[in-house]
């Protein structure tokens, strides 16, 4: 039996060639989706967070334009093979700290090229392949990365903390780091998940606690300046987050917040495990410090859900903060964890190119 949960952020029909997405700004108070037709409503869809978590924006960007496409006509396969790059460059540009995204739009272009010899819709259909493809590999990769952290662990009522969305919302089923908490509690082995609300876009207060309380798996909410008293006061067996990006060196960028709550486990000793798919690995980025970080609205601090509750104050609002890898116990991809050998990841020994 399959483990993957019925929760779907993505819903996409390759029949039909139809694509529509939860819309996660209206959750948990409502689950309503949102109809994706082209490469300009993935841009906006995107953009907006109605979709957000890093391989959820690589598939839902490229599955746009595999809609979009099944309506166009080419005059030849150059000018299909054209479209398709101009395209995806675009929708590369929707946010930008994400590596799976621009590993997604390098895989798609790849495709569209190597079939430019064909007609256009040889091309048209080997895309909507490989978004086909793509799509069921995201889940069977999430179950992968959850049966392996799930092995870190030993022993039975353990208590584990995450930060942000990291679940079936976040990606194509079952999550990463939440997948890993899935995991454990299937095994048998989890007491309880902390989630940290996540200032300010709420994913942890709005999004994993729904999915928690909809998978019926043990879960308490907190605030994310909590997380120093929780681990003062209780048997904390490990943090698990998710990853944007993960630098050659292991340097993980992720949701603001993450490496405020390293530098808490570390300081009471407290496992911190990475839970990523390997195309949030990249190998082209040395370290932490050459990751882009995404700046959001000001808004998004001054307001609450549209409330104000402050000011015309200054604001500083960096979606992303940088892990560094001094500070994390293990990665773990669907291809196994990586463990620091005298405190240096290797993280090309998972990777396949
Ligand atoms: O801004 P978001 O909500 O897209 O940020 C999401 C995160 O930071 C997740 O932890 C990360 O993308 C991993 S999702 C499997």
């Amino acid at each position: 039996m399959s483990m993957t949960n019925v929760l779907r952020s993505i819903l996409y029909d390759g029949n039909s060639r139809s694509l529509k997405v939860l819309n996660q700004l209206l959750l948990p108070h409502k689950e309503e989706y949102v109809d994706v037709k082209d490469s300009n409503d993935g841009y906006d869809v995107i953009k907006k967070m109605i979709v957000r978590g890093a391989p959820a924006i690589a598939m839902v960007a490229i599955l746009s334009l595999a809609v979009e496409l099944a309506d166009k006509s080419f005059d030849s396969p150059e000018e299909c093979t054209k479209y398709i790059e101009s395209r995806l460059d675009y929708l590369y540009k929707s946010r930008p700290t994400a590596v799976n995204l621009g590993d997604a739009v390098k895989k798609a272009k790849e495709v569209a090229r190597n079939a430019a010899l064909d007609s256009a819709a040889d091309i048209v259909l080997e895309y909507a392949k490989m978004a086909e493809i793509m799509l069921e590999e995201d889940i069977r990769t999430n179950e992968r990365i959850g049966k392996h952290g799930s092995t870190l662990f030993e022993g039975k009522d353990l208590e584990v903390v995450t930060i942000c969305n990291t679940g079936s919302l976040a990606t194509a089923g079952y999550g990463t780091a939440l997948g890993v908490i899935r995991s454990l509690h299937a095994d048998g082995k989890l007491g309880m998940a902390w989630a940290l609300e996540t200032r300010p876009y709420l994913q942890g207060a709005r999004l994993t606690a729904y999915e928690l309380v909809a998978d019926g798996i043990p879960g308490t909410l907190i605030t994310d300046s909590m997380a120093a008293a929780l681990m003062k006061t209780r048997k904390i067996a490990g943090v698990v987050v998710g990853a944007d990006r993960v630098a050659a060196n292991g340097d993980t960028a992720n949701k603001i917040g993450t490496y405020q709550l390293a530098v808490v486990a570390k300081y009471h000793g407290v496992k911190f495990y990475v839970a990523a798919p390997t195309t949030s690995i990249d190998l082209h980025t040395a370290t932490g410090a050459d990751i882009p970080i995404e700046t959001r609205a000001d808004d998004e601090l001054r307001e609450v859900q549209g409330v104000s509750i402050a000011p015309e104050i200054n604001v500083w609002n960096p979606a992303f903060d940088v892990t560094d890898s001094s500070l994390i116990d293990g990665i773990i991809t669907e291809n196994g964890v990586v463990l620091p050998q005298n405190g240096v990841f290797d993280m090309r020994s998972v990777c396949s190119s």
